[in-house]
């Protein structure tokens, strides 16, 4: 996927006191800039969506020659968008919003210690959602965005917007999904 390589390197989501620190300078958001072609603003709310699913991307780094990419992805969207995946209906309604929240995938001893000694011998191991990498939304707008399938998208690091040059890239590639309104990410079932 050649949008990972133009990220860089994200803040650390920070976690105080129980309570996720997703707004304000802590985690490095919104200087207020549209990102190019859709004009969409980072969107400060998302952190409170509901979950739609999770994926793990992995391969090969394309900034950094050799390097290994290694990513957990979050899938969340806001009300319209959970209403519209959980109906099955389609295509998703005005104002239907998703966001995709990139970290880079990172073990953690502290977990793994504990299942080693409370499972031993099966070798059990544990990663987490480590520095953030970026942010992406889909948009529906059926009217503004007629030309792209009626999302607009964003790409987002750091709070800053992504070039015109990766914004052209979105919709593209998310053809492969136009039989889902061009959305990939399925609607994890509840356990
Ligand atoms: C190289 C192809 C490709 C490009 C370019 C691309 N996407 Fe995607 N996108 C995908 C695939 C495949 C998924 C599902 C797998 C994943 O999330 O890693 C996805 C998932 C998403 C999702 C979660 C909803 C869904 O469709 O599953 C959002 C939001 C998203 N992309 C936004 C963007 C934005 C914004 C851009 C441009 C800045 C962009 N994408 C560029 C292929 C692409």
């Amino acid at each position: 996927m050649r949008r990972i390589a133009l990220v860089g390197v994200g803040v650390a989501v920070a976690a105080v006191a129980g309570v996720a620190v997703y707004m304000g300078s802590a985690s490095g958001q919104s200087n207020g800039d549209a990102a190019p072609i859709y004009g969409i603003k980072y969107l400060e709310g998302y952190r409170d969506w509901r979950l739609i699913s999770i994926k793990q991307l992995t391969g090969k780094q394309l900034t950094v020659a050799g390097g290994e990419l290694k990513q957990l992805r979050a899938q969340l969207g806001n009300d319209l968008a959970i209403m519209a995946l959980r109906d099955g209906t389609l295509p998703f309604p005005d104002g239907a919003m998703i966001a995709a929240l990139h970290w880079n995938e990172v073990s953690s001893d502290a977990d793994n210690q504990a299942l080693a000694a409370g499972f031993p011998g099966l070798g059990l191991k544990s990663s987490f959602a480590g520095d953030a990498v970026n942010v992406q939304f889909m948009v529906k707008d059926s009217k503004k965005y007629a030309a792209s399938g009626g999302w607009g998208f964003a790409d987002f690091t750091n709070g800053k917007p992504g070039s015109e040059a990766l914004h052209e890239k979105c919709f593209p590639c998310h053809q492969p999904a136009k039989d889902r309104d061009y959305v990939f990410t399925r609607y994890a079932p509840t356990p």
